[in-house]
This record gives structure tokens, C-alpha cells and sequence, in this order.
């Protein structure tokens, strides 16, 4: 049977950066002091006007592909783990395969919230130990910062725009070691984004309640569920691995609250330095927290070859996985200086391939039309 092991990591962040004493000068009844010590968090990124999830998540996908100097045309799947997709439809993922010119891709999107991502690395594992993909590209990416109220101070401060990507390949060697997904559907009001979907239609069918876009949350009863349902689903990948807690070389939790990170930490029994944070940075990025997290931890030298690393998260739905893996890949690869410029004729290739194919279609479907005015 064949392993899936990670080859290639990037992430994207948007440029803007709003600290918590932005809120305070927006006029939201709110502190640098309270947000901070309640959560962790500083600071987050916010997208800009014209910056949708897949764009995060295709600059997030090509320092993946950049690392693992692979091409996007070896990608077999591509799986982006969204809850704020660009549209309802098309998939996200479907556009960012044709943006990466990934040709041979089949392509999904993925919703388990904030716990997105890892569901999408264990099901994108699991195709590869299938033997049905040689390649799969899982993307964690969310914009979240679209549906908050500006004016609800218990969930604006928490959340952050950003993608994270990982490649993963087939080998020999066990990667991936084991995972597990949960969900439990009675908490689905407790974290939600009511409007846009077919339960509060936009076109008034359900009655005249909307639901509203925006994102409603019972944050000290998800704060609560989070802490337990974290360390066991963590508890769980560790047992099944056949790892003890001490081989555990580094933990990374979903970036929601610095307090449910140190909470979690310490049921688990792991000591402060075996714990990868960094939502005082970005706030919670939802489906993306984990692999900024990653990528994060390798550049600050946190992941060596060898080494054993525990993700867990949860999020709406109520919804929680947790994954083991182990890390097989060097460091240090410098990319060639030549993957980038490859790269970016690649994606130029891929938007006249793109364009190639739109003005096919747009030709046959005149000609179809005109054959049929002739009475053909
Ligand atoms: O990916 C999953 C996403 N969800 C989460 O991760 C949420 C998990 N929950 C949490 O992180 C925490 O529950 C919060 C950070 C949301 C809240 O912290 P808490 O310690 O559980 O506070 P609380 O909800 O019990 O509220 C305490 C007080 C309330 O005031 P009263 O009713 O005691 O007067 C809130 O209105 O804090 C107030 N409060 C604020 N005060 C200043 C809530 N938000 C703010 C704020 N600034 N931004």
C-alpha cells in the first residue's frame, strides 16, 4: 500500500494588517487588554476589495508546488477546504486548478469549517493510500472577514483572512500515519453563518427571514467543547500511531484562542515548547489556521526529518479531526532559481489555455445556433 507523505508547504497572507486598538478607534466597545489576554490575539490580516479565497489559495498552492519543485500538471487532485468559497458555484478548487493549469486535476471543495483542513489532508491521504492519486494538492483557505458584523465585539475581534497549502505525494514510507473525523450536528447553532444557502434562501422562497450572512456564535459553549474535544481527538491519533505523548515533537492545534491552545496542551501533558501558536499574529483563519501554522513552524525551525507532529482542530458544525504524521522530507531543498520562472510560464500557459478554450466553446455554440436557424 502506498504512503502519503507531505513534499511541498506555502502560504499566503493579505497585506492588511488591523491591530486590536483598530477596533477600539472604530468605536467598538472593546480593548487591546481584553481581546488580548481572552484570546492571544494582536493582530489579524484582512483580505483586500478585490482579493477572493481563491486567490489567496492559488499563491498559497504555487509556494507549495515551488517547494516540492513539482509541476501543477503532476497534480492528480486538488482539494480546497472552504467555508467563504468564492461562489456557491463553481468549486473554489475548480478555479484554482484552472488558474494553476493543473490539467490532469480533479477538483473539490471541502466544508468542515475551521476544521476544514485537516479533514481534507486525511481524505486526500487516503486517496493516495487508495492508489487512486499519485498527487493531491489540500488547500485550507477562508475569508471570514466577509461575514462578520463589524458591530458584534464578541466575534469581529477573533477571526483573520489567510491560505495555507500542502503537497502531498506517494511513497514507500509512512507520512500520514493515522487520523480521525468527527462531528456532532446538535451544536450546528452554535457557530453559523445562517444566510445564503437553501434553509434562509436569498430569493425570499422560505418566507421573508434572510438568516443573515453574517457569522453568529456561543462562544463560552463552543470555548468549553473545544478544550475536551481537541485533546481527545488528539489523545486518539496519538494512541492509534502507536506514539506515546513524549514522542511527540510538535503540536498544532486550529488557532481559534490562545487559552483552548494552552488548555488542550496541557491535558495532553506536552510542555510549552512542544506547541506551535501564532493566532496573536492572524486571529483564527479558519479552514487555513493549521497550514499557516505549518509553514510558520518549518521557517522558524521548529520541524526537522524524523519528527512526530499532532494537528487537531474543531469548528462549526460542530465538527473536529486530528491527524498524526511524520515529517520525512529535508528541510532545507532550496528551490531551483528556475522553479519560479517556470512557474510563472506555467500559469501564463494556463491562462491562454484557459482563454483557448472559453473562445472555443464560444465558436461551437454560434455555430450550433446557426446550424439551427438553417433548419439543420
Ligand atoms: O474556530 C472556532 C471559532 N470559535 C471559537 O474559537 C470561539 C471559542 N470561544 C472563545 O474563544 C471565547 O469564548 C471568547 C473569546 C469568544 C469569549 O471569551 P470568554 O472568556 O468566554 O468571554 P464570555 O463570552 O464569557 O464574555 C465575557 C464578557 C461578556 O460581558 P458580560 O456579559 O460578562 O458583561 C461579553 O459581552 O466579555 C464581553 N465581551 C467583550 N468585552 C470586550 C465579549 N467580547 C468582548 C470584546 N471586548 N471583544
Amino acid at each position: 500500500m502506498p504512503y502519503a507523505q507531505i513534499e511541498g508547504w506555502g502560504m499566503h497572507l493579505p497585506s492588511r494588517i488591523v491591530p486590536n486598538e483598530s477596533f477600539v478607534k472604530m468605536g467598538l466597545d472593546t480593548s487591546d487588554e481584553w481581546i488580548s489576554s481572552r484570546t492571544g490575539i494582536e493582530e489579524r490580516r484582512l483580505a483586500g476589495h478585490n482579493e477572493a479565497t481563491s486567490d489567496m489559495a492559488v499563491k498559497a498552492a504555487h509556494r507549495a508546488l515551488r517547494v516540492a519543485e513539482a509541476h501543477a500538471s503532476d497534480v492528480d487532485l486538488i482539494i480546497v477546504a472552504t467555508c467563504t468559497p468564492d461562489h456557491i458555484m463553481p468549486s473554489t478548487a475548480s478555479l484554482v486548478q484552472n488558474r494553476l493549469g493543473a490539467r490532469r486535476a480533479g477538483a473539490l471543495d471541502l466544508n468542515a469549517a475551521c476544521a476544514g483542513f485537516v479533514y481534507a489532508l486525511a481524505m486526500g491521504a487516503g486517496q493516495i493510500e487508495a492508489g487512486r492519486a499519485g498527487r493531491v494538492l489540500v488547500i485550507g483557505a477562508d475569508e471570514l472577514s466577509l461575514h462578520l458584523d463589524w458591530r458584534d465585539r464578541s466575534t469581529c475581534v477573533l477571526f483573520g483572512d489567510g491560505a495555507g497549502a500542502v503537497l502531498l505525494r506517494a511513497a514507500v514510507e509512512p507520512g500520514i500515519l493515522t487520523s480521525t473525523m468527527g462531528s456532532d450536528g446538535s451544536g450546528a447553532d452554535l457557530l453559523m453563518i445562517p444566510g445564503g444557502g437553501s434553509r434562509y434562501a436569498s430569493n425570499g422562497r422560505n418566507g421573508s427571514n434572510s438568516g443573515g450572512r453574517y457569522l453568529r456564535m456561543n462562544g463560552s459553549q463552543i470555548f468549553r467543547w473545544a478544550t475536551q474535544m481537541m485533546s481527545r481527538a488528539a489523545e486518539q491519533v496519538i494512541r492509534e500511531s502507536g506514539l506515546e505523548p513524549e514522542r511527540i515533537d510538535l503540536f498544532i492545534p486550529h488557532q481559534a484562542n490562545l487559552r483552548i491552545i494552552e488548555s488542550t496542551a496541557r491535558r495532553l501533558g506536552l510542555s510549552e515548547d512542544k506547541v506551535f501558536s501564532n493566532v496573536g499574529h492572524y486571529g483564527n483563519t479558519s479552514a487555513a489556521s493549521i497550514p499557516i501554522a505549518l509553514c510558520e513552524a518549518i521557517a522558524s525551525g521548529r520541524v526537522d526529518e524524523g519528527d512526530n507532529i499532532v494537528l487537531t482542530s474543531f469548528g462549526a458544525g460542530l465538527s473536529w479531526a486530528a491527524l498524526a504524521l511524520r515529517w520525512t522530507v529535508p528541510i532545507e531543498g532550496h528551490p531551483s532559481r528556475w522553479t519560479p520562472i517556470r512557474q510563472t510560464f506555467e500559469s501564463r500557459m494556463a491562462a491562454v489555455r484557459s482563454a483557448m478554450r472559453r473562445q472555443q466553446r464560444r465558436v461551437r455554440a454560434s455555430l450550433d445556433e446557426r446550424f439551427r436557424a438553417d433548419g439543420g
